[in-house]
């Protein structure tokens, strides 16, 4: 019987190597092998630069694994079928593998599907999740905007879902993360200007990084170019909320009543 290594996720943080967690950085120097994602083949890896820039020597041995950027759904179905292959054919070697997460392992990851293929493919791999910081957690901090206080209510979502499903939930949430905004900047700037919300909204791109940057004039970055790793914090400070039940807000029962 094939005794596989363990497939451990490791979550690196947004950017800035000192918020690697201790438990990921443990793993890094585990003697496990490195994997790491890349977009293209031989295209540099943002999850493999933070570890690079904590300080840690990149193993002669690490590996790229290619996840392209696509919609198109046979490319993206061969390239993961490829990756999962990879992954427990190296697994079947009997050596752990770490495989290096940008941000949390569990928020938006590459990961957790890499995991759940792997796993269908070889039930028998143990897979281990290391949590860590994610890009808003950290952007956030950054920003020194708080994500919820209270009974305050929070939404992240990726900005695809486009501009009528953001404009009904700025009316359900205090504050919504806007992952993946890249595509939508110029839409969201325009409906944020129609809401009123521009003053209470936040750019932030590359958190963590060296070229980090901070936009809180947001309607200045219409028109113009933004990385990929963005995203926006939009807080509705006019939501209008519902009661509270033994803790939690009751919902208004009828347009009367009084609000909380
Ligand atoms: C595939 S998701 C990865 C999310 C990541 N696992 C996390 O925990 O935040 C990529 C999106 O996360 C956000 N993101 C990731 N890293 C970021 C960073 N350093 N600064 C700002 N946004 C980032 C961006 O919205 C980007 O489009």
């Amino acid at each position: 019987m094939t005794r596989y290594g363990k497939l451990i996720g490791a979550s690196l943080g947004p950017g800035d190597p000192e918020l690697i967690t201790r438990r990921a950085w443990s793993a890094l120097q585990s003697g496990a092998r490195w994997l790491y994602p890349v977009k293209k083949a031989e295209e540099s890896s943002y999850a493999l630069s933070i570890a690079a820039r904590g300080g840690l020597a990149i193993p002669a041995d690490a590996e790229q694994l290619v996840f392209p950027m696509t919609r198109n759904a046979e490319v993206l179905a061969k390239a993961w079928a490829r990756a999962a292959a990879r992954t427990v054919e190296l697994l079947a070697a009997g050596r752990d593998l770490v495989f290096l997460v940008e941000g949390d392992a569990s928020t938006f990851a590459t990961f957790g599907h890499l995991a759940r293929v792997v796993r269908e493919l070889a039930p028998a791999v143990v897979v281990e999740t290391i949590p860590g910081v994610s890009s808003f957690a950290a952007a956030a901090a950054a920003a020194e905007v708080t994500l919820a206080e209270e009974d305050e209510t929070l939404a992240v979502i990726p900005a695809a879902y486009g501009i009528e499903i953001i404009d009904h939930l700025l009316d359900e949430f205090d504050t919504l993360v806007l992952m993946k905004v890249k595509p939508l900047v110029d839409e969201v700037i325009d409906l944020l200007e129609r809401r009123g919300l521009l003053a209470t909204s936040c750019f932030i791109e590359k958190v963590g990084a060296p070229d980090e940057r901070i936009v809180r004039d947001v309607a200045g970055l219409k028109g113009t170019q933004v990385n990929y790793l963005s995203l926006m914090l939009v807080q509705n400070p006019k939501r209008v909320r519902g009661e509270l039940r033994r803790g939690c807000r009751r919902r208004r029962e009828s347009a009367g009543s009084a609000v909380a």
